[in-house]
């Protein structure tokens, strides 16, 4: 069975992160150093074959990520970096925020909407960033941002690195294709969740169908590689 939304006008999408045994990407406190070495490598591997990775504002503002490829978890000699993209509806992005400042060769998008000053949106561009206006608000309209990154910028595989937020409004939209998930062997009382959201989906006969396609252990974490079928689960009994 196929995922009922069309690939062609939007790119392929893999959801990547590390959670903990109950299902936070990150705690309370905002600890979110969930990764052993073995699963960086896998994120930057992941990172180097994708053309682009995309997160929500929060994890720019919490984490203030590079988003960029190492070259000791690659081992390569010839990196790849992929475009880096964030998306805020105000434009809301440090200024000094290392997706802007890091290694500025490599392309950042933002993309924004019509809530976001044309102060801002120039402020950003002369930063070097490319701002991409996606509707009114107030969230960014994704099914645009895909459209134009697959049209305009090529990008055939995307990269989802979180956080919860944005990728609760990814699946709703049925837009991620597989999911790779690095469960560290630890637990935390609350946080972000991976799909963070406690509404979505009140039953599990509601929950779309997660078939698990690889389980590995990663040292002391499991990896699992996860295929999204949007129908519900009691097909897949039939
Ligand atoms: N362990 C891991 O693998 C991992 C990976 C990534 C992140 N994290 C953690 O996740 C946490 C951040 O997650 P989060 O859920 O708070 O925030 P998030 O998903 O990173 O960002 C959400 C924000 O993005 C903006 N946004 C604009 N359009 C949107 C749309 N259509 N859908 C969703 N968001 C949209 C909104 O802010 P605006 O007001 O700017 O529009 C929204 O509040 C951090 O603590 C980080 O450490 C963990």
């Amino acid at each position: 069975m196929k995922n009922s939304k069309c690939r062609i006008n939007r790119p392929y999408v893999i959801l990547s992160a590390a959670m903990s045994l109950n299902g936070y990407i990150s705690s309370l406190d905002g600890d979110s150093e969930l990764s052993n070495n073995q699963d960086w490598q896998r994120v930057h591997n992941l990172r180097m074959n994708s053309d682009a990775i995309m997160v929500g504002s929060e994890t720019i503002k919490k984490d203030d990520s590079k988003l960029t490829v190492k070259e000791e978890y690659v081992k390569k000699s010839v990196l790849r970096h992929p475009i880096r993209i964030v998306v805020s509806s105000r434009g809301d992005i440090p200024v000094n925020s290392r997706i802007i400042t890091f290694r500025p060769e490599i392309k950042t998008i933002i993309g924004t909407t019509s809530l976001c000053l044309k102060q801002k949106q120039q402020e950003l561009e002369n930063l070097g960033c490319v701002v991409i206006l996606c509707g009114d608000g107030p969230l960014v309209d994704l099914e645009m941002l895909l459209k134009v990154l697959k049209k305009d910028f090529k990008i055939n595989v995307l990269m989802l690195e979180g956080g919860g937020t944005l990728n609760v409004q990814m699946l709703k939209l049925q837009f991620i294709d597989e999911i790779q998930l690095a469960i560290a062997p630890v637990i935390c009382g609350s946080g972000t969740n991976l799909f963070n959201d406690k509404y979505l989906f009140r039953n599990f006969k509601d929950s779309p169908l997660f078939c698990f396609k690889e389980v590995n252990s990663l040292g002391d974490m499991i990896f699992t590689r996860i295929v999204l079928q949007y129908s519900p689960r009691i097909y897949s009994n039939v």
